[in-house]
Formats: C-alpha cells, sequence, structure tokens
C-alpha cells in the first residue's frame, strides 16, 4: 500500500483530529527509527500511521482494539510483520512485541504523547520551541503527561537505542511534521 491510499483510510475511518494527528507522529518516528536502523522506511512508517486505524470502531473498547484493525490491514493485505506488530501494541491482548518492527512501534506509540504534552504546555504550544532537556526533564516528573507510560517508552533499549537517544530521534522527527501536527 502506497502512502497515500494509507492516509485516505485512516481519514475514513478516524475523524477525531487528535488521534490522526497521534497516527501521523507514531509515523514520524517510526521514519526515523527505520532509517537509524537500517530498516525499510516505508514499511516502518505505514505502521505507525495504519496502527489506530480501528480506535474508532472499537470505540475505545481495549479488549477488541488493534484485533479489528490487525484484520482490516490483513483484508487490505499488507504484510503478515505489520499485521502483527499492530496487533501487539496493544498489550492487552497479551502477546508481547519480539520483531524490531514490533518494538518500535510500541515505544513509538507511548513517545508521542510525552512530546505533544511538552510543547502544549509551552507558552506559544509550538514544537519548535520544545528542547530536548525539557522532554527529558518531563520524562522524570511522574505526575506529567501521568497517562503516559514510561515504561513503554523505555522498551526502546530492545532496538539498541539509550532512552534519551530515543527522545532526541522522536523530537526531530515530530518538529519536522510540526505544521501537519499543528504544533
Ligand atoms: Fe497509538
Amino acid at each position: 500500500m502506497q502512502r497515500g491510499e494509507a492516509l485516505k483510510r485512516v481519514r475514513e475511518n478516524v475523524g477525531n483530529e487528535n488521534l490522526v494527528k497521534h497516527m501521523l507522529a507514531t509515523e514520524a518516528i517510526m521514519r526515523a527509527l527505520a532509517i537509524s536502523l537500517g530498516e525499510d522506511e516505508e514499511r516502518w512508517g505505514l505502521t505507525g500511521l495504519l496502527h489506530d486505524i480501528d480506535m474508532e470502531i472499537c470505540d475505545g473498547d481495549m479488549e477488541t482494539h488493534s484485533k479489528i484493525g490487525a484484520q482490516m490491514l490483513r483484508e487490505w493485505g499488507m504484510d503478515e510483520d505489520v499485521v502483527k506488530a499492530v496487533l501487539c501494541h496493544n498489550e492487552a491482548h497479551g502477546v508481547e512485541a519480539e520483531s524490531r518492527l514490533e518494538w518500535a512501534l510500541f515505544c513509538s506509540d507511548a513517545l508521542t504523547g510525552l512530546i505533544t504534552t511538552t510543547a502544549l504546555v509551552r507558552p506559544d504550544k509550538k514544537l519548535a520551541s520544545v528542547e530536548l532537556r525539557s522532554v527529558k526533564k518531563k520524562y522524570k516528573e511522574k505526575g506529567f503527561a501521568a497517562g503516559v507510560s514510561r515504561e513503554q517508552i523505555e522498551t526502546c533499549k530492545n532496538l539498541g537505542l539509550e532512552r534519551d537517544e530515543f527522545i532526541e530521534l522522536g523530537l526531530k522527527a515530530m518538529q519536522g511534521i510540526a505544521e501537519e501536527l499543528g504544533l
């Protein structure tokens, strides 16, 4: 599937603009990870872009979320490695990530939330003015963006990346598409 087609399907299935932006942010981080790790940028990007495609269809029900999405991707002919990454990014199914693609989606999914929330507390609410050190500081404040699992971000270690390195990569990737993210 081409990226344009994938984005069209995201738009068809997701009405909440913030959720679309979360998927775009996840895509951007996945692409940056793929480049840095010598993996397939298009494949990793598509996995990030499509990963929450079923969130509104399943009405946020974590028991079905990502199972439905995986089935949709399978029906669209996506490769099984992408399907499995989407399936296991939701821990509720008890399928732990194994491949690099699976770990990449798992940790990127959480990092978007930390970076977005850091931008939103800036006076100008802009990603451009977010410094790496402020994201690192916010990471350590447990009460900040409390819904963002630090443990999940830490799984970047399974890709051979240190947390700070990963945060830096994610921040740059999201700053690169700041306009699309409206941040
Ligand atoms: Fe997500």
